[in-house]
């Protein structure tokens, strides 16, 4: 069992992997939030809720002065009635008021997880795989029921919420702001870490102390965002890879998020997760039910590593979908960095010609392939060949690459339309704008109102036909603005403040409907690189390009800050041309791959031109992460060294069951006689003996057999540790398989 009432205390007792979470229902109406934390084995909390006086925090009971909202943790608060935090919801109401007052009605426990209306959600295969509880709460006035939903995973520290608001009652109420889980903490001292960032620099990992007062992040630009990824959470000081309390919240959604805490006067957290009330709102007429999305809770006692692990595995396994949720992915070459704008069916031929040679297996045409973009200024809309640069088609390129033993994927931005293209001088109402006021450009596009039907149909249908038109096998799906004048002419204007919102309703829905009609289709997910990388969009789509910035060292720190809640398996990572063409950093081919072989590795530069050194390099590099592939995509990561030291980064993955692994060591700066390191293995078993073989290449200097070959038992190799061979040269690197004996 994983959810258990008790009818006699009213308590909801929650059971996920190593975590409890405890509800209350008290005096018969307030949900109160009981405990969130280390899994406890009493189904039931004996103490009783201890509520006391206090100044300036008023009673909604008249017969207990003990009692106010404001000074309880709650699991579901309303603004109005005595609570002064920040709430979960607040509407305004037909006469204009905005008091509404939420009282426990009923609940229901059963086995699974029921699928979410329009909204990319966790799920599971077998019912026994997890329980949910859903609690109403009522406002009698109103007839408005709020229904809270909980999922416990038996096998994972993370419980699902959402909530869904239904109006039964005669008249319309505006909801501006229904987030989908909060959660008050008692006390405690809590260090806030988010991940915020910008393009080419996503997920840079920040820590702050939870201060006394609200510390909020949120995306308020129609997308996740770069700036701040939907995630942040609260851990207990000195927290490390390997110890510390975590309470991490993550946001099942790709829109405008609100996420953060708001502490009160006598030291309680309240941690919130939602849509961002900033722009938002939704009429809820008579008889409509309004979802709002997935936030997962999840919860780690032995530091970041296992809750990124747990995320890993629940992600993996129960977000992504369809065929590519358990296969390897092939190792692709990408046109863009090697030719951006300017080739022609020869060149790409040729391209792929030298990939093939290399063992490299799929050829992913970039930008610049429709209509007549030479340049991004134009014919975004306009799915159709350019005859100019291909004159015998997709079908033909193609076939041309298919005889060099290629598959073939294509670049397209559906959500996008150039001022410069036949959609929009058609269409010039489709996108997202505001009556006559002027539509602001970003990379000379305007976005593509997606809230409206029509519009996701045409897009669906030139997609559906692309798609058709030759034997595509990879599609990368990139948006490469954030929006403005978010305005619809579909909707009135009482409706206006739910286009965000309805824009990303619609943007899943022809998701939904492209990947269900094309499930054989790899879809790469991408926003200027990792500017939406967040669980919504894995739900559609099972990996993204981390990040536009390819250079291998800045790539370190964008996949060690992705990597704290995003599998491997939805990484894309490009090994690219030096100096690299962001930082302009020279780094060693070596480097490049292996840095690129902690997600799905590719190559993106003009492979037609490395020297025969590179070229023998990228030939073993093919090969050699064919051979931990598996590993990699399906392996548990543990973090070693964190590039934020800016010294070095290590990283290793083991597989499930313990027998295979892989580490990697990345030196940044190189030192002047360094002192002899050692690196610390992790997750290996301690009583399996491992054959440890190094792999480093150019060295100076020749490596004695028993560092380049050492067998030791799992318990040596991550207590005493393995010699890290002296690096000549800033950004060298190396690695070490193991395999048990
Ligand atoms: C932004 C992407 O992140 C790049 O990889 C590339 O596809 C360009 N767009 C093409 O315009």
């Amino acid at each position: 069992m994983a959810i258990y009432f008790d009818e006699v205390t009213q308590q909801f007792h929650l059971q996920a992997g190593q975590t409890s979470y405890v509800i209350q229902v008290h005096k018969g109406a307030y949900l109160i939030h009981r405990y969130f934390g280390r899994r406890l084995l009493n189904p039931k909390i004996e103490q009783p809720l201890i509520t006391v006086d206090r100044a300036f925090s008023p009673n909604p009971d008249p017969l207990d002065d003990t009692f106010s909202l404001d000074t309880v943790p709650l699991e579901y608060p309303v603004f109005g009635s005595s609570d002064f935090r920040l709430p979960a919801f607040e509407a305004e109401l037909h006469d204009g008021s905005s008091i509404v007052d939420l009282r426990y009605k009923t609940y229901r426990i059963f086995s699974g997880k029921p699928k979410l209306d329009g909204l990319p959600a966790t799920y599971v295969e077998h019912e026994n795989e997890a329980q949910t509880l859903e609690i109403d709460l009522l406002d009698e006035t109103l007839q408005l029921t709020v229904t809270l939903r909980y999922t416990a995973f038996l096998s994972h520290s993370i419980i699902a919420r959402s909530v869904s608001v239904a109006n039964c009652g005669q008249h319309d109420v505006k909801l501006k702001r229904v987030l989908s889980a909060v959660c008050d903490f008692p006390n405690g001292s809590y260090n806030m870490l988010h991940l915020p960032g910008a393009h080419a620099r996503e997920r840079e990992v920040s820590v702050l102390p939870v201060g006394r007062m609200a510390q909020l992040l949120e995306s308020r630009r129609g997308a996740s965002s770069h700036q701040q990824n939907p995630f942040f959470a609260l851990v207990s000081p000195n927290t490390t890879e390997d110890s510390g309390e975590i309470f991490a919240f993550s946001f099942v959604y790709s829109g405008n998020f609100l996420m953060g805490v708001d502490p009160d006067q006598y030291g309680m957290i309240r941690a919130m997760v939602g849509i961002n009330p900033f722009g938002f709102a939704w009429q809820l007429k008579p008889g409509e039910t309004f979802h709002a999305p997935e936030a997962l809770l999840g919860y780690s006692q032995q530091g970041l590593g296992s809750m990124s692990r747990d995320f890993h595995r629940l992600f993996r396994t129960r977000l992504v979908r369809g065929t590519f949720r358990d296969q390897v992915r092939p190792v692709l070459i990408n046109n863009w960095e090697a030719t951006y704008f300017t080739f022609d069916q020869e060149t790409l031929l040729d391209l792929g010609r030298s990939a093939s040679k290399l063992g490299i297996e799929l050829f992913v045409l970039d930008d610049g392939w429709f209509g007549h973009r030479d340049n991004d200024r134009s014919s975004l809309g306009d799915w159709k060949i350019d005859f100019r640069k291909l004159p015998e088609g997709l079908q033909s390129l193609e076939k041309g690459l298919r005889d060099q033993n290629l598959k073939f994927g294509i670049w397209v931005e559906p959500e996008m339309v150039s001022p410069d293209s036949d959609l929009y001088r058609e269409h010039p109402d489709w996108c997202l704008h505001v009556g006559d006021r002027s539509r602001s450009l970003g990379r000379h596009q305007l976005v593509l109102d997606f809230s409206r039907s029509d519009v996701q149909e045409a897009i669906l249908d030139q997609l559906t036909h692309l798609l058709q038109s030759a034997p595509i096998q990879y599609v990368k799906w990139d948006m490469n603005r954030h929006m403005t004048e978010v305005g619809s002419v579909a909707w009135p204007k009482d409706q206006q403040s739910e286009v965000g919102h309805r824009y990303i309703l619609g943007l899943y829905h022809v998701l939904e409907e492209l990947t269900k009609q094309f499930p054989s289709v790899l879809f790469e997910s991408c926003s200027g690189g990792g500017g939406r990388f967040d669980p919504g969009m894995l739900y559609y789509m099972p990996q993204v390009w981390t990040s536009d910035n390819t250079d291998a060292i800045g790539r370190l720190f964008i996949q060690f800050g992705t990597s704290l809640l995003y599998p491997s398996i939805s990484m894309g990572a490009h090994v690219s041309a030096v100096p690299n063409h962001q930082v302009g950093r020279i780094t060693p081919i070596d480097t490049r791959g292996l840095v690129a072989m902690m997600g799905n590795l590719g190559y993106e530069l003009d492979v037609r031109n490395l020297s025969s050194h590179d070229r023998d390099r990228v030939n073993e590099q093919v090969l050699f992460y064919k051979s931990i592939q598996r590993l990699v995509l399906f392996g548990d990561l543990y973090r070693l060294r964190h590039p934020n030291t800016q010294k070095d980064a290590a990283w290793m993955y083991v597989g499930v069951d313990q027998r295979e692994a892989i580490a990697t060591y990345v030196q940044i700066l190189a030192q002047g006689n360094p002192p002899m390191d050692r690196l610390m293995l992790r997750g290996l078993d301690p009583i399996i003996q491992y054959e440890v073989s190094l792999i480093v290449h150019d060295l100076q200097y020749s490596i004695p057999e028993n560092v380049l070959h050492v067998a030791a038992f799992g318990d040596e190799l991550m207590n005493v540790g393995l010699v890290i061979p002296y690096l000549l040269g800033d950004f060298r690197a190396c690695a070490w398989t193991l395999k048990a004996r």
